[in-house]
């Protein structure tokens, strides 16, 4: 069984030989490989030359042995088509300006964003062609785009926030304007994935990272009505979805809701007990803390081993972290975990199991 027929069947909740293994933010600042092309290149250049996005993202799965590919991106580009200027301030973070919530008037500021072409960002559709060239259809490429609510975030607050209370002002102060952005930013989402459907991605995952500082009843009015159009636009081509969030165990399932073939969950649920509220209609990605990278070897093997425990046998498991890769870990622990999650044994059916005691 090769990678991508791996991971694309724990995407469909059918038989594996073992669990496929990635990791988000996988290409990236812990790499010393990657700390040398940052060196001569902005992180803008690197997205938006796809000969260095894909030499990025080809690095990092080469190093690490992974069954999966995510191309090499940033969720903030859109911020540019949209007429924002988009900058990556050292130790402050992404900065965009103007921020909506320094606007006078925030729903004349959300009128008057261009509705952008998805064309735009066709550099990172260029970057998943020669990135699925490379390992010859081999090793599956994974697109993804941020999720409507955590983009918007960005947008609304200016950069990162930890309480999202600008965000939060506008969406209840001025429900019409902030559903007036989300219909400018689900179209743009949906073509720029779909293109990357088109590019040869043979999976898509949407980030909705910061979706866990909202209530559920402010989920299920503001995100999830515009996250389950773009996953049914998706979906419908044949494409599965993973969609990602963080702080949202609380409302797991509600999560089913949005039509996602795949659920990725933190560490703050157990994974037994994530997979049972889910039920068996949906596959799962996680959930291991990334700091369990920065633990010493006996405890990092032990915290693999629960998680892969708490996976259990049903098919539709992808192992992967509950969040990125910080930028202190060490390379030679991401490699021991692949080795780890590779040495696993098949899930064998429980039947079979229990007879051959
Ligand atoms: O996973 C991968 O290997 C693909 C690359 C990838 C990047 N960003 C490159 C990047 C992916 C999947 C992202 C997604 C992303 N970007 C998210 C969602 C995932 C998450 O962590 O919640 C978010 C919220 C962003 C926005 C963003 N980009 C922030 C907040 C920052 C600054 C914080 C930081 O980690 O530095 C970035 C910069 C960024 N994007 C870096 C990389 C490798 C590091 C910056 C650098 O090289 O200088």
């Amino acid at each position: 069984m090769d990678s991508r027929e791996r991971f694309l069947r724990a995407c469909r909740r059918q038989a594996v030989d073992r669990p496929p293994v990635w990791f988000m933010r996988q290409a990236g600042r812990y790499m010393a490989e990657y700390r040398r092309l940052r060196e001569r290149f902005s992180l803008l250049e690197l997205c938006q030359r796809p000969d260095l996005a894909t030499e990025v993202t080809v690095t990092a799965v080469e190093r690490l042995g992974v069954d999966a590919a995510i191309i090499f991106a940033d969720l903030l580009l859109p911020a540019e088509p949209l007429g924002l200027k988009l900058r990556y301030a050292a130790g402050e973070g992404p900065v965009i300006t103007p921020a909506l919530r320094d606007a006078a008037d925030p729903a004349a500021a959300i009128a008057d964003l261009p509705a952008p072409e998805a064309e735009a960002l066709g550099y990172v559709s260029e970057a998943i062609r020669r990135t699925r060239a490379h390992f010859a259809g081999r090793i599956p490429v994974i697109g993804f785009a941020g999720a409507p609510f955590t983009l918007a975030s960005y947008l609304v607050e200016g950069g990162a926030s930890r309480t999202f209370v600008a965000t939060k002002r506008l969406l209840w102060e001025h429900p019409a304007a902030w559903a007036h952005l989300m219909e400018k930013l689900c179209p743009l989402l949906t073509a720029f994935l779909a293109d990357q459907v088109a590019a040869g991605a043979a999976a898509v995952q949407l980030f909705d990272s910061w979706a866990g500082a909202l209530s559920e009843a402010d989920y299920r009015q503001f995100v999830l009505p515009y996250v389950r159009l773009i996953v049914a636009a998706i979906e419908g081509l044949g494409t599965p979805v993973i969609y990602f969030s963080t702080g949202t165990a609380g409302y797991l399932e509600t999560l089913r809701e949005t039509g996602a073939s795949v659920i990725s969950v933190d560490w703050r649920v157990d994974l037994a007990a994530a997979r049972e509220r889910l039920g068996e209609g949906v596959a799962v990605q996680g959930n291991l803390d990334p700091a369990a990278l920065l633990a010493p070897p006996a405890e990092l093997r032990r915290a693999v081993q629960r998680v892969l425990a708490a996976a259990g046998d049903p098919p539709g498991y992808i192992f992967n972290l509950g969040h990125g890769i910080l930028p202190e870990t060490p390379v030679e622990n991401v490699r021991a975990v692949v080795a780890m999650v590779q040495d696993a044994p098949a899930a064998r059916p429980r039947r079979e199991s229990a007879e051959g005691m």
